[in-house]
């Protein structure tokens, strides 16, 4: 709160000013007083017009609303300048802003970066410690990458155009610059294709809303005119409406028609383009059948007229590819085009499409399957499991943009999953977001220029409201938003968590619904720190194999100290699967022992279940082993939250050696434990 006219608040040493900016700038130079609006300010711009048109537009109703002035005065001004191109600005989307007492002036090059001089000053003026004051101060501003991106899936959830432009805003406020709008899927088809009405007459719709109930019900589509039809779609006006809501705010929109996978909603209005030629059998296209790339490049030519965009996304992202190994056509093709398996029929494809984009002057990105069976020669890499696509796209020369589930899923929780609302299940935090830094030490110089940026992925299986979309992107996409945009130098967790808080407050007061970052509960609190326990360091025989996909610390997991926190996914977690996990620990010489227990957890979403019943059995010479307790799960796998139990036993005993065995249902999946605590 302000108590005298002027007074700024300062940081905790007391050095400069606080800076309310997400994302950090590049360059802050701190100087004496502040610039107060007042009724006196005037808006000066240098941008004449179209031009000038555009920047009032997107200016009404902002803080920079302002009475204009014609010529440039000395006091009570904020200019907008177009400025020759310099050093000063060392990309197309740098600008500067200087306030001083009595003038505030941004300046760039370009539009663009005009644009982003403005966000930092709406921001700066709407947050300021005192109202309508702003300290004096230099900002020289780049961003680091030049692809920063968010998408959303509206096939798993239909969203509407409002809601889609209303991210739009918020996306440009943050400096954000490209809108990857997975637009197809199985869930449902969302954009108008003239050329193929059953498109959106049929696979947009479905008798459920949500996709949870939709997928169990038998993942069905419906007619339009069914009094049960939920869903919806884009006609090419929207689509329009939407692009140029975007281009006017700096941001590209990337359309994405998935291919050859994830197609289960075409093949059933469309059958003869699947392997079957049946409905509801298959997910992919065949890529035998001539008329699934006549039906392709149809889409892709609709799309291009739409989509400015130079990049079209094809998806190609878990593909099942079981149907090809036994379709005729595929077989015929494959030997055909000699190729050697079904990742190279893949492969097939996705050169074929990048042909029929680069003819008409576009370039093809798509997640990071594309490169199995050979990366089309110009492809761009969407790295989503893990890094390693984006890694071994840069390597071979190709660009690559970030998106690792571990840091960039933001379907996952952002806090205690066992008390958010329903998730996919996973554990991603702002902090884990901010952490994130997208291009690879092991990368060399020239390689690590082709990491063009990063991106926040929100697939919408278990979001079925706008606000609880909203609830999942904010704020943990202003973390994404400074990962994209700012020096790694001038990242600091600490001060961006504090900003973060304002900007929730902030995000509130403009009607989003971001979650209550004051309230983070924070990760699993017996994981913040090592215990101590007989058993720690102990040797570990292994009567069953952990799954080498999940092997957490190893031999030593079970062992180590070191608690699991709310993902199995977090390298604390032990996997096994249906043997079950049978060990024999070796405290090295006869114990007394109080208790023996284990945590497992189930999160059905995934596949991970609770141990069917566990046995627990001692020995002081390591071949007798005398029973100690039987435990049965008694939790359903109808569960569908995350949950964690204890399977142990408490009393008095004495012995060398703990077998611990816990054993599955036999009916699929994995079970987790992060550690055998022996007090
Ligand atoms: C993906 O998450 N399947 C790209």
């Amino acid at each position: 709160m302000a108590l005298l006219f002027g007074f700024l608040a300062w940081d905790a040493s007391g050095q400069k000013p606080v800076l309310n900016l997400i994302p950090q700038p590049s360059q802050v130079d701190w100087r004496q007083g502040s610039f107060s609006l007042s009724q006196k300010t005037r808006l000066y711009t240098n941008l004449t017009g179209e031009q000038r048109e555009h920047l009032l537009v997107l200016l009404k109703g902002s803080a920079l609303d302002l009475p204009q002035t014609k010529k440039e005065r000395k006091e009570q001004t904020i200019s907008l300048l177009l400025v020759k191109p310099s050093d000063a600005y060392p990309t197309e989307e740098s600008y500067t802003l200087s306030v001083t007492t009595s003038k505030i002036t941004i300046a760039a090059p370009t539009e663009t970066g005009l644009f982003y001089g403005v966000q930092s000053l709406l921001q700066l003026i709407r947050l300021a410690e005192t109202p309508s004051v702003v300290p004096a101060m230099e900002i020289s501003d780049t961003p680091r990458f030049a692809y920063r991106g968010m998408h959303l899936d509206v096939s798993r959830h239909f969203r509407s155009k409002e809601f889609v432009m209303k991210q739009l805003d918020a996306m440009a406020s943050y400096k954000l610059n490209r809108f990857h709008w997975h637009l197809t899927d199985g869930a449902g088809w969302r954009i108008e294709i003239k050329k193929y009405p059953l498109l959106t007459d049929v696979a947009a719709w479905r008798p459920y809303e949500s996709w949870k109930e939709w997928w169990k019900g038998g993942s069905k589509y419906c007619s339009k005119d069914d009094p049960k039809a939920q869903g919806g779609y884009y006609t090419q006006e929207d689509i329009k409406e939407v692009v140029a809501y975007a281009a006017a705010r700096h941001i590209t929109v990337i359309p994405e028609i998935e291919m050859p996978g994830h197609s289960e909603e075409v093949l059933a209005v469309y059958p003869e383009l699947s392997c079957a030629e049946k409905p509801y059998v298959n997910s992919d296209f065949c890529i035998g059948n001539e008329q699934t790339f006549t039906f392709l490049q149809d889409v892709l030519t609709e799309v291009m007229a739409l989509f400015p965009s130079e990049y079209i996304h094809i998806g190609g992202d878990e593909a099942g590819k079981g149907g090809w190994k036994t379709c005729p056509k595929c077989k015929a093709r494959m030997e055909a085009e000699k190729l050697q398996n079904v990742d190279e029929l893949q492969s097939y494809l996705i050169h074929r499409i990048e042909v029929f984009l680069n003819t008409n002057g576009r370039k093809l990105l798509g997640w990071d399957e594309i490169m199995e069976g050979g990366l089309a020669p110009d492809a761009t890499v969407m790295s989503w499991r893990g890094e390693g696509g984006g890694i071994a796209a840069a390597r071979s020369g190709h660009r690559a943009i970030m998106t690792p589930g571990g840091y960039c899923y933001f379907d996952h929780s952002q806090d205690d999953p066992t008390s958010e609302p329903e998730s996919i299940g996973g554990y991603v935090p702002l902090k884990k977001v901010y952490s994130y830094n997208p291009v690879p030490d092991s990368l060399t110089t020239e390689q690590k220029k082709l990491i063009l940026g990063v991106q926040a992925n929100l697939w919408t299986e278990y979001i079925g409201t706008p606000e609880y979309a909203e609830y999942m992107l904010y704020p943990r996409l202003l973390a994404l938003a400074e990962v994209a945009w700012t020096p790694l130098e001038q990242k600091s967790w600490p001060d961006f968590h504090r900003r973060a808080l304002v900007a929730v407050e902030d995000l509130k007061e403009r009607g989003y619904h971001p979650f209550d970052l004051s309230k983070e509960k924070g990760e699993r609190a017996v994981s913040l720190q090592p215990v101590e326990h007989l058993a720690v360091g102990k040797p570990v025989t292994y009567n069953t194999p952990f799954s080498p996909q999940y092997p957490a610390g190893g031999n030593q997991a079970l062992v180590n100290g070191l608690r699991g926190g709310w993902t199995y996914g977090d390298q604390r977690w032990q996997g096994f699967l249906e043997q079950g996990m049978d060990v024999t620990i070796d405290l090295g010489a006869v114990t007394p022992i109080h208790s023996i227990s284990a945590d497992w957890m189930q999160i059905s979403g995934p596949w991970v279940w609770m141990p069917e019943y566990v046995e627990i059995e001692t020995s002081e010479d390591g071949k007798t082993f005398a029973p100690l307790c039987r435990i049965d799960n008694d939790l359903s796998r109808e569960y569908d939250r995350l949950i964690f139990r204890e399977f142990g036993w408490k009393g008095e005993v004495n012995a060398r050696y703990v077998r611990y065995v816990a054993h599955t249902d036999k009916k699929g999946g994995f079970i987790f434990t992060d550690e055998i605590v022996i007090r």
